[in-house]
């Protein structure tokens, strides 16, 4: 997905707008630009590649009060100069910014040429800024926009600007995420609130089907046919210095350092030592309807499915209720079953994710009861779910996730605790987990100090171009999470696969330059993984295990040991070692570890 800023109000735009790209671009980095009203011009100034790229051009010192700009995760047309947001009209009046596809822009583009337009680019954006040029009947800019959107099939969270009316930007939300900043005699927006927390003390979400006027004394809202919407302003949650890499080289080394505090902040106020229970109010479910539940379904993309993965074996074990995660990007096109005795739970940090949006969006559709598991306040998918369990991790700016698949795999025992704790979970059951929950964060922090042996592991990575991961059970789970971490960061094909399914084929693969990683939990399936093991060390194949300590009945050629703590919790810090792992193959790669090429920090398109 692409980073929106823009602003309006009473200091010079151009700073404000390239700082808030700097802040945006790990939504999409392949190209950058900007675009600034002043005296009845625009200046825009545009290129690909990174921010750096464009600050070489100087934009800075455009002068003028509103603007807009962007960085593009390119969806149509080749990341180019030509291709990178802003995009103008024939006469350089209007400029757009857009995240999301406009499904029938050949069918414009062809209209439009016919009109004698002549287009600049390859993109579908482009498309846009002509047809409100040839829309425009000097009518309010917002009637023009709405004009030229009830034209549009597509997804969208666009802004415009017109040189001409240097006093107003618009801005319209279609399936992309659009929020408002209120500062103080001046406004901004962006596809994400980071863009603006700096200058802003309140925000507004759009919603689908809105655009709106945003003037720097305020905003108001409305739907393309013009009906006035009202929306409440709510606080901003996380502040600027939240958003900043501090100390570290990389904000995803920041981020697993983050979660020790970031478990504590998921855990606070929720755990109930006097009923061995947790508290969980956003979920809005009372305890009879929870007992109503027979079957839980858990969605989610890319980690935020191998969350839930990791968390049904959690789920099922202590409340003893059928549970599955699927891939939401999946759901809606096998016409699901919605059965109303069902709790289907997204997981989603973004809370933007377009599939895992549009598999909400079908569930609601057909009477199913959902909830979310979201970091980000106020995102679409926790306002579609209307309630649920918010992470509070803190923003997650690195692609790649680490802290918030732990913090949503803590959610989600947290969920699995009161469910359990309301059927036949005992009172010494709930408290061992609850004392184990409370015990996470030190134990996380513990390993995290052990980093250097860890960054010595990665380097049996350095000849591999295959990896497998394996594991059981829950174990496969972290499997898939450590592979995902390991693939998006260091571009290694690493493959998760079932211990017990090696042999029935992969095993062929197996060769002394391909490492296999196991997750080695000391559970009541240890001797099978090392079954597995002595399958693999049999042919030749390098294993690197990931368990507890304890006598080893099967020679590894390495191992990192973390500490036992509650067999259903377990998989979370058997993780940990496996993002530290995957961030130091990367490291040792020259990789660019905050920006992984052609990755986006969450998809809002399909
Ligand atoms: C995780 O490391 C990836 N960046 C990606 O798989 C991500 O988990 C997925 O796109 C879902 O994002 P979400 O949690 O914001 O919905």
């Amino acid at each position: 997905m692409c980073g929106i800023v823009g602003y309006i109000g009473k200091r010079q735009a151009a700073p404000i707008l390239m700082a808030g790209l700097h802040r945006l671009e790990y939504r999409g980095y392949d190209s950058a630009g900007i675009a600034v009203g002043n005296k009845g011009t625009l200046k825009v100034a545009k290129c690909k590649g990174r921010v750096r790229e464009l600050d070489e051009l100087k934009p800075q010192r455009f002068k003028g009060m509103m603007g807009i700009a962007h960085t593009r995760w390119a969806t149509n047309g080749e990341p180019s100069d030509r291709n990178a947001h802003p995009h103008c009209d024939s006469a350089g009046r209007f400029a757009v910014v857009h995240n999301g596809i406009i499904e029938n822009a050949a069918a414009l583009k062809e209209q439009l040429t016919a009109r004698g337009v002549t287009f600049s680019s390859d993109t579908d954006t482009e498309v846009f800024a002509h047809l409100i040029a040839m829309m425009d009947d000097g009518s309010p800019l917002e009637n023009v926009v709405s004009a030229a959107l009830r034209l549009v099939v597509g997804t969208y969270g666009l802004a415009v600007i017109d040189a001409a009316r240097p006093d107003v930007l618009v801005v319209a939300r279609n399936g992309s995420p659009i929020v408002l900043g209120i500062g103080d005699k001046e406004m901004l927006f962006g596809s994400d609130s980071a863009a603006f927390v700096r200058h802003a003390t309140s925000m507004v979400h759009l919603d689908d089907g809105e655009i709106a006027v945003v003037r720097a004394d305020g905003y108001e809202t409305r739907k393309l046919d013009g009906t006035s919407t009202v929306k409440t302003p709510s606080a901003l949650v996380w502040k600027d210095e939240a958003y900043e890499k501090g100390a570290f080289d990389h904000y995803m080394r920041k981020e697993i350092g983050d979660q020790p505090e970031a478990v504590r902040r998921t855990l606070g106020g929720r755990l109930d030592a006097r009923f061995q229970t947790t508290h969980l109010g956003g979920i809005e479910l009372a305890a009879r309807d929870l007992l109503d539940v027979r079957r839980i379904k858990l969605l989610g993309c890319g980690a935020a499915y191998i969350a839930g993965a990791t968390a049904s074996h959690l789920i099922e074990q202590l409340a003893r209720l059928p549970t599955q995660a699927e891939p939401a990007s999946e759901f809606r096109y096998r016409n699901p079953v919605i059965e109303m005795d069902t709790l289907y739970i997204a997981v989603s940090q973004s809370g933007e994710t377009f599939d895992t949006l549009a598999a909400v969006q079908e569930i609601k559709r057909r009477g199913g009861r959902i909830i979310g598991i979201v970091n980000v306040v106020g995102s679409t998918i926790a306002r579609e779910c209307g309630h649920g369990i918010y992470l509070h991790a803190g923003p997650e700016i690195a692609v790649v996730s680490t802290k918030t698949f732990t913090c949503s795999v803590v959610a989600l025992a947290l969920l699995a605790i009161h469910l359990g704790r309301l059927r036949d979970l005992s009172n010494a059951n709930g408290a061992r987990l609850i004392k184990g929950l409370e015990a996470l964060p030190d134990h996380i922090a513990a390993i995290l100090k052990r980093e250097d042996e860890i960054a010595q592991l990665a380097e049996c990575f350095q000849k591999a171009e295959h990896a497998f991961y394996i594991g059981r059970a829950a174990g496969y789970a972290i499997a898939m999470e450590g592979a995902l971490k390991l693939k998006e960061v260091s571009y290694l094909h690493a493959e998760a696969y079932p211990a017990s399914e090696l042999k029935h084929g992969p095993l062929a693969l197996v060769t002394s330059e391909t490492p296999t990683v196991i997750v080695l939990p000391r559970d009541d399936l240890y001797r099978k993984n090392v079954s597995t093991i002595e399958e693999i060390k049999a042919r030749g194949g390098p294993v690197i295990a990931i368990t507890h300590p304890g006598e080893a009945h099967v020679a590894f050629d390495r191992s990192f040991e973390v500490p036992m703590l509650e067999p259903e919790l377990d998989p979370l810090l058997l993780n940990i070692p496996l993002q530290l792992l995957a961030y130091h193959v990367a490291l040792q790669r020259g990789c660019d570890i905050d920006q992984p090429r052609n990755l986006a920090k969450s998809v809002t398109v399909e």
